[in-house]
């Protein structure tokens, strides 16, 4: 598989797992209880987080980083862990919508710091 392709995917997971966050906060903070429409957002973000996930380990790969992953490799790692750690979040405290709203932010720009500056590395 192409790196482009691998990159098509890693875009399209990441897309799927944040737009899956944003519709459950939505539903919760509006009291909606229908679980069939906040089960489709949270298969929603597990199938993005799936994918970012064996995209972003595909694109490592290719690149030639299989053993000793570099900094920002493991930021990247954390970061996706944070952002699975935000459905708990998003289910928990959508009262707290704007606070959740920035922090995802702030998740989406370190994570894109970290994969296009990829910092500490020589
Ligand atoms: C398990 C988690 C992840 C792994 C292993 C991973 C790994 C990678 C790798 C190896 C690249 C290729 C970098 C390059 O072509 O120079 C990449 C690209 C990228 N990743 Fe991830 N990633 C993960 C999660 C994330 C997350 C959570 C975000 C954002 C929130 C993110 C944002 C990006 C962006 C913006 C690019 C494009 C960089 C470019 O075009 O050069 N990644 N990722």
């Amino acid at each position: 598989m192409s790196i482009q392709l691998y990159k098509m995917l890693h875009f399209t997971g990441l897309v799927l797992a944040f737009m899956g966050l944003a519709g459950v906060l939505a539903l919760r903070w509006g009291k909606n209880e229908e679980t069939g429409k906040r089960l489709l957002f949270a298969l929603t973000h597990g199938l993005g987080m799936l994918l970012a996930l064996i995209s972003g380990f595909g694109l490592a790969a290719k690149l030639g980083y299989t053993s000793g992953l570099p900094f920002w490799v493991i930021g990247l790692v954390i970061v996706w862990i944070l952002l699975g750690a935000s459905f708990a979040l998003v289910k928990r405290f959508s009262n707290l919508a704007a606070l959740i709203i920035i922090w995802l932010g702030l998740l989406a720009i370190v994570g894109s710091w970290l994969a296009l500056m990829k910092p500490f590395q020589d």
